[in-house]
């Protein structure tokens, strides 16, 4: 496994793997990396012929008074557990690599950036969008992986691939949960002991909105209202900052089911004690 820092040394590798008629795959990370990330590499090697992996903690996706900088890093147990999983590359800049003096565009998917996370992380997916923009340009992938955990930021690439008629294939990766249904994430760090035990109560309160849709429930304004009343009563869920139901292709929110649904995205972000997680799961109708 090769590890690279500079923009021109990666680019050189991809456009030989290119002319060699390789199938080039990328996976974009921040590193800290677990069986979540893992899973994108191990799909990404099943379905290229050689796989990149970035890892970059990307200064402006982060918000004043974010966790940008005790974001958890460990470069030398990444490129382990990655070298492990047959990945071909490591591309993992510096800040001013990828920004240099006086760097001053941005990309924007404008309607979708704004609801959701976006509502309360503004400038967030501009952030997402501008580093995987460049990360595309960098190293030129034929198809590229992310998790379905940040489905918001899944469709929003989506979006971008297609208005800007990018020439790439965008793959979406299921969730990986712990055994208590606790969507995996570097975040999950941060949490105390009491904490972590009652973080799956986000899982869990999903589950109950596809057992009440199951049960016939097509009012979703009733289903989220039983579901806000259940994490306001545990005392470790300090805030939430939504529940939603949402259109799974356009990120419409969806109050009534409507004969013509099959299935809908129901999202949630919630504060467990300092810690903001983010959930979600398609159900079925
Ligand atoms: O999902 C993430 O880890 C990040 O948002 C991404 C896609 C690597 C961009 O920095």
């Amino acid at each position: 496994m090769k590890i690279i820092k500079r923009v021109v040394d990666i680019r050189k590798e991809t456009e030989t793997l290119r002319k060699d008629g390789k199938i080039v795959g990328l996976v974009s990370t921040m590193g800290y990396f677990h069986d979540g990330h893992l899973s994108l590499m191990r799909r990404a090697k099943k379905e290229c012929g050689k796989t990149v992996v970035s890892i970059f903690v990307n200064p402006a996706q982060f918000g004043p008074g974010e966790d940008l900088k005790k974001y958890p890093r460990n470069f030398r147990r990444d490129c382990k557990l990655a070298e492990k999983e047959g990945v071909d590359y490591i591309f993992s800049p510096s800040a001013e690599e990828m920004y240099k003096p006086g760097y001053g565009t941005f990309v924007e998917v404008e309607t979708l950036s704004k609801i959701m996370c976006g509502r309360a992380r503004p400038g967030h997916f501009r952030g997402v969008c501008t580093v995987v923009l460049k990360l595309f340009n960098i190293v030129n992938p034929h198809r590229a992986y992310f998790g379905e955990k940040d489905y918001q930021q899944l469709v929003i690439i989506k979006k971008m691939v297609k208005d800007l008629n990018l020439n790439l294939e965008i793959k979406g990766c299921p969730i990986i949960r712990e055994k208590d249904g606790l969507a995996l994430s570097s975040r999950n760090k941060y949490l105390s002991g009491e904490e972590r035990e009652n973080a799956a109560i986000l899982n869990k309160c999903l589950e109950t909105a596809r057992e009440m849709i199951g049960g016939g429930e097509r009012n979703l304004e009733k289903v989220k209202g039983c579901i806000l009343e259940r994490l306001r009563k545990n005392r470790f869920i300090k805030k939430v900052d939504y529940f939603d139901f949402r259109n799974t292709a356009t990120l419409e929110e969806i109050k009534k089911i409507k004969k013509e649904q099959d299935k809908i995205l129901a999202a949630t972000a919630a504060w467990v004690g300092n810690t903001r997680l983010i959930d979600n799961k398609i159900i079925k109708v």
